[in-house]
């Protein structure tokens, strides 16, 4: 079967959709994205998602013009299409064609385009035993006001990762020019002090994860210690547990990073409960 597409609106075969050449998205990374995750049929999470791309999108001066309500039904249209049911899929809107080289101003034919793929996930024994991460060998900056996005312009996360690749790591860690731990460059970062989860707060400039809320809500619920602080590299290095999180991975243990080993046992007990309870979450679809 031809994988079959959403594309400004319409569901098309995949060879159908095509992008102008002068698309903003092509030439300048103008443009927005969202990768869920659809267990059995529903995205989880899903109006975290959409409200995080509607925000930037309204932030960024993007022209949307579909609501939630539509993109959830097309959501819909592209599982059946593709008959999946667990499923990556990724929303991307970009600002299209039209304007005056960077100006935002003039009129703009913005490109939609939703796919649903088979999930391919992690190898499963990176979730027993741990995934190995670097620290980016560049910093960001905590103003940056792409970061705050999950922008179409991923060029120092595709050199991170890649720079984490060639060293033999699943994830490179980035360090704000402040000297603070910020994300991965696909991922949020936890560290567990003393039995608290700890995580660095949006004001570093990171990308507001809906797994990173997640992760917190679930900490709440079960009246667990956690909190929102910035922190540097020694603290990092000596925590008890850390750990990732992102919407397709869901919350990665954490090995060793940089060659230095994390914690007594991998996953950690927090980590190793937290998992537990991501999991019992997406099932439920809560
Ligand atoms: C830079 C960055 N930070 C954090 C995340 C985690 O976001 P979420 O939990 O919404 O998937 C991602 C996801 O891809 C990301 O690219």
């Amino acid at each position: 079967m031809a994988e079959q597409v959403w594309f400004n609106g319409k569901v098309v075969p995949l060879k159908s959709a095509k992008v102008s050449v002068l698309d903003r998205g092509f030439l300048y990374g103008d443009g927005i994205f969202e990768s869920m995750r659809a267990y059995g049929g529903r995205v989880f999470r899903l109006d975290e998602h959409l409200t995080r791309f509607v925000a930037s999108a309204e932030a960024l001066r993007l022209p949307l013009q579909y609501g939630k309500k539509q993109i959830k039904g097309a959501i819909g249209e592209l599982l059946e299409a593709n008959d999946l049911s667990d499923a990556y899929i990724r929303l991307a809107l970009s600002r299209g064609v039209g304007g005056q080289r960077l100006s935002l101003e003039g009129e703009f034919r913005p490109t939609v385009v939703m796919t649903a793929r088979p999930f391919t996930g992690y190898p499963r024994e990176f979730y027993r035993q741990g995934m190995m991460a670097v620290t980016a060998g560049f910093h960001t900056s905590p103003d940056s006001p792409a970061l705050r996005h999950k922008s179409a312009n991923y060029l120092a996360n595709i050199l991170a990762k890649n720079e984490a690749e060639e060293k033999g790591a699943g994830e490179a860690i980035f360090v704000n020019a402040n000297g603070e731990v910020a994300e991965g460059a696909v991922s949020n970062v936890f560290i567990v002090e003393e039995g608290a989860v700890v995580t660095p707060p949006l004001s570093v400039g990171i990308l507001p994860g809906v797994t990173r809320g997640v992760v917190l809500d679930l900490c709440r619920e079960q009246g667990s210690a956690c909190r929102e602080e910035a922190f540097g590299l020694a603290r990092l290095f000596q925590a008890e547990e850390v750990f990732l999180t992102n919407s397709l991975m869901e919350i990665m243990p954490l090995a060793s990073i940089d060659d230095v080993k994390i914690g007594e046992r991998v996953p950690g007990e927090i980590t190793h409960r937290l998992m537990g309870l991501y999991r019992e979450a997406t099932s439920a679809g809560r």
